[in-house]
Formats: C-alpha cells, sequence, structure tokens
C-alpha cells in the first residue's frame, strides 16, 4: 500500500426534508449567496423557492443564476465570476447536480483569478483560492458534493477539461434521497453507471495489497448494481433512493482510491465523447468501459477474475481466467442494458467519424491511465471496439 493523506471536510448532511435547514446553515458562514441552479427543474418542483424561503428567514441575503446546462459551459462560469465580483458575493449554493456543482467550484475559482477562468483547466495556472462551495444535491452521479474537482466544456473549442485542488471540495452538501424522485430513468440511470465507473476507476488498480480498499470497492459496487435495479424498477422506492445517494458520494469522495493507483482512462476518453457530442456524462461511460475492460483485461487477469467472483458472483473455481474474466466483462454490459444505457456508439447513435481526432486529444498531454497507459493507438482500438460493441 501507498503512503497517503486523506482529508475531506465536506460534512454531508443526509435525509428527509434536511434542506430546510440550508439557511440556518449558511447564517454565520456567508453575507451574500450566489444560488446557482440548471435549466429548470428545480423552479419545477418548487425547490428553489423552498431554498429561498430557507435563506429568507434566516435572513441570509442571495443572488441568482440559474441555467447552467449538462457539461457545463465555460461562457456561463464567466458570467457567474462577474457577478460575483460585482455583487460582492462570498459563498456559492449549488442546487442540482454535478453541472451545477462543477460550475459553481469553476466560478468560486475564477474570482480569484484576474486573467480568463478557463486558464485553470488548461493548467496555465493552480488552484490557490476559492469562494465557498455548498450544495443541495438533486442527483446522485458525479460525486462532486464531495470531491476536489470540477469538469467544463469550452464550447467554442469543444474541449471538456478539469480543474481540481483539495480547497475545491464543497464545505458542505445536503443530501435528501426525496429530491430525486423526480429524475427521468434516463438520468437515474446515467448516474448509476457514472457512480459505477468512478469505483472501478479506483478498482482496476496496479497496486498490490491493498484488500480493505478493493474490498470497499467491492461492497459499493454490489450495492450500485443491487439498489441501482431496485431504484429503476421503483423510483419511488426512497429507500433504495438513499443508498443509491450514498453510494455516489461514497463512489468519489476519495477514499476508496486510497494507497493505489487510480486508472481514470476510460474518464479521459469519455469526456472527449461528451465534450464533442454533448451526451450525458454516464452514457458516455457505459460506451467507453466496457470496451476498454475488453481492451485491458489480459494485463491482470487476476483482478478480473477477483472482480467476477466478489461483484458478480460467477463462479471461477477450476475455469479458465479469460474465460471468467470475459463472463464479468458480459456481466458489466448486461447491467448497463439493463439500466437502458447503450454500450456502443452504434447503440447510442453517436457517429465514429471523430474517433481518430476523440484519440488525439484525449492523449494531448500524454498518454492516458494507469492499469494499462494509453496512447493515441491504444485509444483508437478501445474506441473501434466501443463502435458497434454487442
Ligand atoms: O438542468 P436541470 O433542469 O436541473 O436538469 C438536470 C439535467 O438536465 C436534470 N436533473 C437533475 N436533478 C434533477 C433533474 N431532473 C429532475 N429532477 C431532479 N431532481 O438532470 C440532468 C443532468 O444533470 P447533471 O447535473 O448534468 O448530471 P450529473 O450529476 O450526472 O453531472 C454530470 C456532469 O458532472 C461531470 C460530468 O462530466 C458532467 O459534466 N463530472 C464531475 C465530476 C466531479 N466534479 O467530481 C466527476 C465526474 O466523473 C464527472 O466527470
Ligand atoms: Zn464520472
Amino acid at each position: 500500500m501507498r503512503n497517503f493523506t486523506y482529508q475531506n471536510r465536506t460534512e454531508m448532511i443526509f435525509g428527509k426534508d434536511v434542506e430546510n435547514n440550508v439557511g440556518q446553515k449558511l447564517k454565520g458562514l456567508a453575507k451574500k449567496v450566489l444560488i446557482h441552479y440548471g435549466g429548470g427543474s428545480v423552479v419545477a418542483s418548487g425547490l428553489l423557492d423552498r431554498i429561498k424561503e430557507s435563506l429568507n428567514q434566516a435572513g441570509v441575503a442571495y443572488v441568482e443564476l440559474g441555467g447552467v446546462k449538462p457539461n457545463p459551459k465555460i461562457g456561463l462560469v464567466r458570467e457567474g465570476v462577474a457577478l460575483c465580483r460585482e455583487e460582492s458575493v462570498d459563498f456559492i449554493l449549488a442546487v442540482g447536480g454535478g453541472s451545477v456543482i462543477d460550475s459553481a467550484k469553476a466560478i468560486g475559482i475564477g474570482f480569484y483569478h484576474e486573467g480568463d477562468v478557463w486558464d485553470y483547466f488548461i493548467q496555465k495556472v493552480s488552484v490557490k483560492e476559492t469562494l465557498p462551495v455548498g450544495v443541495v444535491l438533486t442527483i446522485p452521479a458525479a460525486g462532486s458534493e464531495s470531491s476536489n474537482g470540477c469538469v467544463i466544456t469550452n464550447e467554442e473549442n469543444e474541449y471538456k477539461r478539469s480543474a481540481g485542488s483539495k480547497i475545491m471540495r464543497p464545505v458542505f452538501a445536503f443530501l435528501n434521497p426525496e429530491l430525486t424522485y423526480t429524475l427521468p430513468p434516463y438520468q437515474t440511470a446515467c448516474g448509476i453507471v457514472d457512480m459505477f465507473a468512478h469505483v472501478l476507476e479506483r478498482y482496476f488498480t496496479n497496486e498490490k495489497g491493498v484488500n480493505l480498499t478493493d474490498r470497499l470497492c467491492e461492497a459499493t459496487l454490489k450495492t450500485i448494481v443491487e439498489q441501482g435495479l431496485a431504484v429503476m424498477a421503483n423510483p419511488l422506492d426512497y429507500n433504495a433512493r438513499a443508498e443509491i445517494m450514498w453510494a455516489g458520494a461514497i463512489a468519489h469522495n476519495g477514499s476508496l482510491g486510497l494507497g493505489r493507483s487510480e486508472d481514470w482512462g476510460s474518464h479521459m476518453i469519455e469526456h472527449e465523447i461528451s465534450g464533442i457530442y454533448d451526451i450525458a456524462h454516464g452514457a458516455g461511460l457505459a460506451i467507453v468501459f466496457p470496451a476498454w475492460m475488453q481492451y485491458v483485461h489480459q494485463h491482470d487477469l487476476g483482478r478480473f477474475v477477483q472482480y467476477a467472483e466478489m461483484v458478480w458472483g460467477i463462479p471461477t473455481e477450476g475455469r479458465d481466467e479469460d474465460a471468467v474474466a470475459r463472463a464479468a466483462i458480459e456481466a458489466t454490459k448486461r447491467f448497463f442494458k439493463q439500466l437502458g444505457m447503450p454500450i456502443s456508439f452504434e447503440d447510442g447513435n453517436l457517429p465514429t467519424d471523430k474517433i481518430e481526432e476523440m484519440a488525439e486529444k484525449t492523449v494531448e498531454n500524454g498518454p492516458v491511465g494507469s492499469f494499462i497507459k494509453l496512447d493515441k493507438g491504444d485509444v483508437i482500438r478501445i474506441l473501434k471496439i466501443a463502435a458497434d460493441l454487442k
């Protein structure tokens, strides 16, 4: 096991109706809040009004900026930075999912940079300061509610890039599973795939002697499969919604990757797909991950056999390791299909003529991944497998 330092400052406030206390929580933390939200789901559900009411009652001043789109765009981030400066905002409250939270995080760091906020995303400058960010989460998926990064798309050149720092973890996150009842099934499914992928990126490591985190990963993966299917079957099942919401946070709060190398090759490839085609990140991952698994599994059959046995309950005794590994990849594909996710470009109705461009962009700053380092040729071969995987 490698040396590590771990600190996650996000206070998680979980359960029914918890978000009604957001005003009280902000009192003393903020003089003026930017309430940041998306394309309207929080308006339609009445959540935004309840949040404002909670701030009014606590005597916390605020301004608003809605309109965050999925795969959040740098243009609105720039607007948010200007607004925060004009209004002397000292706290950002993200009410929404990963896109809203990421946009809030980007505004928070942009506030302290005199140049263009995109500079953080091309590593021209590093993050040193941020406005504090709080969260009321409406979709369990990206894990941004307690992660240390954000992912933003530059609509001018279709680049989707991330910035990160430990100071970007939100100060608090309100997680009420009931807020997720209104999610369309497709979005619920995208979220389930994303959190599953966040664990896989950590599970497929070359590090030996990381048994505790292996078991934690396996428990989280199994929970996501069982409870994910339960949520899809009955969207109003509170307990299943709660399990999935908590799993999404655990999957990406950093604890499952401690003491080991993490991979992230599939995420890097996926960001080029959603950067160009503006599809949901979870759907892009459902397309990339099975192809990545097929491409890399022979690198460490033992790890794939462990995945087969511990996550999918596939019998391994006396069986050929490659066959067991392939059975686990099949089980992964079956799970994504059961959720209604595409597992190929063909399934997702995406063209394949930009594979070369996507591969070029993926490795622009060098090879990606760690389980196996992927160069441009590898990425092209993975995307070609993903083109029409069955
Ligand atoms: O915009 P509104 O109207 O709110 O609708 C949203 C959006 O269309 C809708 N929605 C959210 N909560 C809802 C709801 N609809 C009805 N009822 C509710 N309760 O769902 C749609 C998707 O929302 P979005 O925020 O885009 O989803 P998600 O949380 O999956 O975030 C995806 C973004 O996060 C990034 C992804 O790349 C993508 O840009 N990621 C961020 C990470 C991080 N910061 O740590 C890590 C991830 O790997 C990921 O890359
Ligand atoms: Zn993700």
